[in-house]
């Protein structure tokens, strides 16, 4: 007897159809089975993690928190709100963690957005803020990048009455600039002076600690002036836990408790709380870091000095470099075993973002553009 099947076509809301969903960088495994490569000679360099890996600190902290996993994780977080709390001075009341900070920035959209609302954020900036605002049905009012960053000035004129969040990256991803302690801090100042608490800025931090300490906005300062910022941060990056989702946000206590509303009770594991606080813990992993991306950024950026191509000088783990026919030379890089990322989904069709890794992955990806640039003679 041969079974019926009926395929209901599921009609879904408007604005989740128009989501175009977020393109991940190519997994090294997926690469491999594309091309028949050897994985062991593919070089990824496309999510900016860190090249070190993980902290074995954090490993550590993971193997001695194993044999609590039949256990439901603190929903609290209570340890590593601990730690954050002494690190950064705030009290616990002003933490929030999240599965990643991708789940913070998403937590703010859920927590204050409705579908009259509309959110401001600026071109090239980190995709999140418009999947997060379409999620919930809201508007966004994408202003103009100035010299491929925010454009502050620009983005305070186009908060209108329907306005309540602003979502500002600082460094940006992917263009890698950055925003001034003082502009930061006239923003806020007059977003608060024109629109009171109606409208929350979130200041996403995700690759503050790359950034030479001189240059690092004072945002938990910022935090305790301002009642309606939330400041984001990423154990991802700097921190090298991006596999295990962790992240936080610090702002005051009634918009702390917002999020606290709409965050699901076990958002962040037990081996992700665990880790998290070694790898906070861990200066001598911290010092490394900061070193490998400063020296391969400034390799990078020589690279693409002596072949002649523009990029945007970088704050972040990554450098974005223009090459013309991004998707060609994209796909040459990949038949030689690196991974790199297109960029043209953040309106950026001629440009490739590169994360920065160790010197001889860093090298690898020299020699492929090199190689692929000589032989086209472009
Ligand atoms: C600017 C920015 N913010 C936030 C994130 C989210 O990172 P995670 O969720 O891993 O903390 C990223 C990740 O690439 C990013 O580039």
């Amino acid at each position: 007897m041969t079974s019926k099947h009926t395929h209901a076509v599921h009609v879904p809301p408007s604005h989740i159809a128009a989501i175009a969903p977020y393109q991940a960088g190519k997994p090294i495994e997926e690469l491999a089975r594309e091309f028949g490569l050897d994985p062991a000679c593919i070089v990824k360099l496309a999510s900016n993690e860190n090249p070190l890996g993980m902290p074995a600190s954090a490993k550590q902290a993971i193997i001695d928190a194993m044999d609590g996993l039949g256990r439901y994780p603190d929903p609290a977080g209570f340890d590593l709100k601990q730690a954050l709390s002494t690190r950064y001075d705030v009290p616990q009341n002003w933490l929030t963690l999240g599965n990643g900070s991708n789940d913070i920035l998403e937590l703010v959209a859920m927590a204050i957005l409705e579908p009259s609302s509309s959110v401001v954020y600026a071109q090239h900036a980190f995709v999140v803020y418009r999947l997060a605002t379409q999620a919930r049905g809201a508007r966004h009012i994408m202003v103009p990048a100035r010299d491929y960053g925010h454009d502050l000035p620009a983005m305070l004129e186009a908060i209108d009455d329907s306005t309540r969040l602003v979502y500002i990256a600082n460094p940006n991803n992917p263009t890698g600039t950055y925003l001034a302690n003082a502009d930061i801090e006239s923003f806020l100042s007059q977003v608060q002076a024109r629109h009171g608490a109606r409208v929350t800025v979130v200041l996403d931090e995700a690759y503050n600690e790359f950034l030479e300490p001189e240059l690092r906005v004072d945002s938990i300062g910022l935090v305790k002036h301002f009642s309606n910022l939330i400041v984001s941060r990423s154990f991802s990056k700097a921190y090298g836990l991006a596999g295990l989702r962790v992240g936080f946000a610090v702002a005051q206590p009634a918009l702390t408790d917002l999020l606290n509303r709409v965050r699901q009770p076990f958002n962040v594991n037990s081996l992700a709380q665990a880790a998290a606080i070694a790898a906070l813990n861990d200066k001598e992993f911290q010092v490394k870091s900061f070193a490998v991306n400063r020296d391969g950024k400034a390799q990078l950026q020589q690279a693409f000095d002596a072949l002649g191509l523009k990029y945007v000088p970088s704050y972040a783990n990554f450098v974005l470099v223009h090459v013309g026919d991004a998707a060609r030379i994209n796909l040459e890089l990949l038949k030689r075993g690196v991974i790199v990322r297109p960029v043209a989904g953040d309106g950026l069709p001629e440009w490739l973002r590169v994360s920065i890794g160790l010197r001889e992955e860093n090298q690898r990806f020299i020699e492929a553009l090199t190689d692929i640039l000589t032989a086209t003679g472009t």
